[in-house]
């Protein structure tokens, strides 16, 4: 079985998570690559981050390549103002469709406002792919301070995800 791992981490946390979803996807046998997504264009102040996500503003990807058929395929993204991070809008855009059995997605987020809508959108967009999302893991940053509680919800939804 193969997984594909995609995300976009500005300050480091999706990237955490992302980056442990590897040894435990390894452990249930599966071939796993893991690949930061990268803007041609990054904001670099809240303000514009706010503003870039908001507006949808588009960019290009430096390293996009359409992944070979997945198993499952996981997109991480940071909530940027009610929204998936810009870049993640993108790669998901240009996914071929149905490249993927079904797709895990995770948001890593502050306060949690904006969280179902973040999600909503990167639903709308794995819809018009044809890639059913099988789970979602919703993961505040506050919890990334405690691997104790961390790893288990982190295994519990690619639990479901494979099983799904
Ligand atoms: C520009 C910007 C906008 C944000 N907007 C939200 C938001 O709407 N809701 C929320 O709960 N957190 C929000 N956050 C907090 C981030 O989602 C959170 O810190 C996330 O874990 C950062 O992920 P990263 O370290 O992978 O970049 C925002 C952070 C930034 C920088």
């Amino acid at each position: 079985m193969k997984a594909g791992i995609f995300y976009y981490s500005f300050s480091g946390n999706t990237k955490k998570v992302a980056e442990m979803t590897v040894p435990l996807l390894a452990a249930r046998h599966y071939e796993v690559y893991i690949n930061k997504i990268e803007p041609r264009y990054e904001a670099s102040t809240f303000t514009a981050q706010c503003a870039w996500a908001l507006c949808r503003y588009r960019t290009g990807l430096v390293n996009f390549y359409q992944p070979e058929t997945l198993d499952l395929l996981i997109v991480g993204t940071p909530v940027w103002a009610f929204n998936p991070a810009p870049p993640v809008v993108r790669f998901l855009k240009q996914l071929k469709p149905s490249v993927a059995r079904k797709a895990l997605l995770i948001v890593t987020y502050g306060s949690g406002v904006g969280k179902e809508r973040c999600v909503q959108v990167m639903e709308e967009w794995c819809r018009k792919k044809s890639i059913p999302v099988r789970e979602v893991l919703y993961i505040q940053e506050k919890l990334l301070r405690h691997p104790e509680k961390l790893t288990p919800l982190v295994t519990a939804a690619l639990e479901k995800a494979h099983a799904a």
